[in-house]
């Protein structure tokens, strides 16, 4: 059988959770676990989550799938409803939505009555720059004070869109906006960190806080490792030799043949590809870690297979190797194929086994 496999380690989530608290030890969080808990598996990181003290979702199918699997805590829906239908599933589930445009104002209030007896609360979304969702700040003031007097519970909600770069001049305007809606419409819950800002901010946790990335063990930042920010990874991502060859200088690896070999070397062909969600391009070097060692990934990645140098490893076949997780990081390989731990996290394919 294959062995491309995924293991989840649940110990390294309620570990990363803890270090949301120790970071923001007075707000409540609110665990991000959209796109499958960032590609881990939604169902093994609920259970991993009971310290959590709600969630977020990008759409009500994340949000009722949460619920079938018995979790009662508040839901936040990211991007509201996407149909005045919807508000109905909303309510019945006791789901809580963003509205960051009219129509969605239109469909809450059509439905006023039942989300308020639900003690439902309105996350109303501020958009100070990042120009995705939101009420820009004259308008949201606004809508928050009629929401406000029509008997609904607000929190002012903003996501920054340059939370992990140092200095971006975006940055200060996000804040002394949202700042500004805050007094505004004082008293008001507030919400507007995610993991970089819940590191970089402290003075901006307020009410609730919303950590991503930082849950699953791989850093917000492209200069910061897990490691660097006492976090551990929760995913190892693993395959397995099949076959070891050696080759002659001269010789060349894989489709392509863009690798040749100057000197006499071992190479173990290990059972993964981009047909399992690992990346193809890597702008630079990619490694693996096998037998505690790191160690080059050479010639093209292709469909199921990849080879790699054991030269003086003396691999035996079946040897696991680990394509990212604790000995090597997501965030080296994300940044050696140009992207984002993020990305490689949530776009592993459906083949690889999962424990
Ligand atoms: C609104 C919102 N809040 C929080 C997060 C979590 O961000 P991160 O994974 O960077 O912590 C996201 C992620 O995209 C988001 O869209």
């Amino acid at each position: 059988m294959r062995q491309a496999t995924v293991y989840i380690d649940r110990e390294a989530l309620q570990y990363n959770l803890n270090r949301v608290k120790q970071l923001a030890p007075t707000a409540q969080i609110v665990s991000m676990v959209k796109a499958n808990a960032y590609g881990h598996g939604v169902k093994d990181c609920l259970a991993a989550l009971g310290g959590t003290d709600a969630f977020g979702v990008a759409c009500l199918e994340e949000a009722l799938e949460i619920r079938e699997l018995g979790y009662q805590q508040p839901i936040t829906l990211i991007e509201g409803v996407f149909s005045e239908d919807e508000m109905q599933v909303v309510i019945d589930n006791n789901l809580e939505c963003i509205v960051h445009h009219h129509q969605q104002l239109d469909w809450l209030r059509a439905h006023k009555d039942a989300y308020i007896a639900k003690n439902l609360k309105v996350w109303v979304k501020l958009n100070s720059g990042m120009n995705r969702l939101g009420f820009k700040v004259a308008e949201i003031i606004e809508v928050i004070n009629a929401l406000k007097a029509e008997g609904f519970t607000c929190v002012l909600a903003m996501h920054f869109a340059n939370a992990d770069a140092e200095n971006h001049p975006l940055n200060e305007q996000q804040k002394n906006q949202f700042l500004h809606v805050k007094e505004a419409c004082a008293p008001i819950m507030a919400s507007c960190c995610n993991s970089a800002a819940i590191f970089k901010w402290p003075e901006l946790n307020f009410d609730f806080v919303r950590p991503g990335i930082m849950l699953y063990g791989a850093s917000p930042f492209a200069d910061q490792t897990a490691n660097d920010l006492d976090l551990k990874p929760v995913m190892t991502f693993t395959a397995a030799v099949i076959a070891l060859n050696t080759i002659q200088a001269g010789e060349s690896v894989g489709y392509g043949s863009h690798f040749v070999a100057t000197e006499e070397m071992q190479l173990a062909i290990v059972s993964i590809g981009y047909g399992d969600g690992y990346p193809r391009a890597f702008p630079k070097q990619n490694y693996v870690s096998i037998q505690g060692k790191t160690t080059p990934v050479v010639g093209r990645v292709a469909m199921d297979m990849i080879a790699i140098d054991v030269t003086g490893l003396n691999t035996p076949l079946g040897t696991e190797v680990e394509l990212w997780g604790k000995n090597r990081l997501v965030d080296n390989v994300a940044e050696a194929n140009g992207t984002i731990g993020y990305e490689l996290l949530c776009r592993l394919s459906a083949r690889p086994i999962r424990k």
